[in-house]
């Protein structure tokens, strides 16, 4: 048995925070922050919303999506970087809160790369028959942790969550394996410490970083599955800047109708951000079941990956 995707779901915060917004309160401008980075506008969370909230809503939307249920959810795991209290996280109270009971459930923390890598434990614990039913969400209110008083970063984070149900059964290609990797000596270039609890960013080095990893390690992940960039219908990458995620397939020598780009109303969401940028080209009609795809991120850590899977793959035989 192998793992494949059968079901998505997102959510996002009521609240929409515009660059207009941004403009009443720094130094700013709609026309810079559009040019530099793509975004026109971000969510953010308000009153009593919280991360887990909006996780219950995305789970509730991949088992309803894939026709589940979640009493046979074995695994309940959030990728999340600003869970909703210290402990304990967000992925037990979800578990609770969808009828998940028999479900193990815990947080994992690899910051804007924590979906992917989440996404491949998912799919070891089904390959090596430890579950046959995984929740994997990339959950994070960003909101939280940028100071607002800092243009450079507060006008591209956003807060949001996507969920995916992953499967067991016999498909011909379902997940192949991830390329992950970190380099825990740039972890300087991006972090939030404990004491001030505020996003500290080296922003042009995070932009280098990411374009040349995500770059590598999607021709790596390739490699391993037996594809070229020919095979790919489409890119699927870490939502942090519309500039990066271009400059990325350009090295690639990807074309622009087979790369996802749905940062503008939704912002780097952080661990949110590839699952939410599948729920957009869904909705748009630009992913179908059965489309090759290619997951690509990365984060503070520095901690990156890729991926490459068939989309909603049909089993040949279902667990
Ligand atoms: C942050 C980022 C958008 C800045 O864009 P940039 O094109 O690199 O801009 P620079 O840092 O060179 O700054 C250029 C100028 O714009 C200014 N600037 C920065 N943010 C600004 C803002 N929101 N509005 C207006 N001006 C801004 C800078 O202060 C600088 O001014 P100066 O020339 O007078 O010093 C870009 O570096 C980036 O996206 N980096 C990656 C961030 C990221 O993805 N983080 C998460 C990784 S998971």
């Amino acid at each position: 048995m192998n793992a494949g995707i059968c079901g998505l779901g997102s959510a996002l915060p009521a609240q929409v925070i515009t660059n207009e917004d941004l403009m009443a309160t720094l130094d700013t401008s709609d026309e810079w922050i559009v040019r530099r980075t793509g975004i026109q506008e971000r969510r953010w969370l308000s009153g009593s919303e919280t991360v887990a909230d909006l996780t219950t809503t995305a789970c509730l939307q991949a088992l309803a999506d894939a026709g589940r249920s979640a009493a046979d959810v074995d695994y309940v795991i959030v990728s999340t970087i600003t869970a909703d209290r210290i402990t304990p996280g967000v992925a037990p109270e979800v578990a609770f809160r969808i009828g998940a009971h028999s479900a193990a459930a815990y947080d994992v923390a690899a910051a804007c790369a924590g979906f992917i890598y989440a996404l491949d434990q998912a799919a070891a614990l089904i390959e090596s028959g430890r579950a046959q039913l995984v929740l994997v969400c990339g959950a994070d209110a960003m909101s939280r942790i940028v100071d607002k008083s800092d243009r450079t970063t507060t006008v591209i984070f956003g807060d949001g969550v996507g969920a995916v149900l992953v499967a067991s059964g016999d498909y011909q290609f379902g997940l192949q394996p991830f390329e992950l990797c970190s380099d825990g000596s740039l972890g300087d270039l991006l972090y939030v410490d404990n004491d001030e609890r505020l996003i500290r960013m080296q922003g042009q080095e995070i932009y280098r970083n990411a374009v040349r990893c995500m770059a590598e390690a999607t021709r790596t992940a390739l490699t391993r599955a037996g594809m070229t960039l020919d095979d790919v219908d489409l890119f699927v990458s870490h939502q942090a800047n519309a500039r990066i995620i271009e400059s990325t397939a350009r090295e690639l020598g990807l074309p622009d109708e087979r790369v996802a780009m749905a940062i503008s109303h939704t912002a780097n969401t952080s661990s949110a951000s590839v699952p939410l940028a599948l729920a957009y080209c869904e909705r748009e009609g630009l992913l179908h079941a059965g489309d090759r795809i290619v997951l690509a991120a990365f984060g503070a850590g520095l901690v990156w990956g890729a991926g490459v899977l068939t989309w909603k793959e049909e089993a040949r035989v279902a667990a």
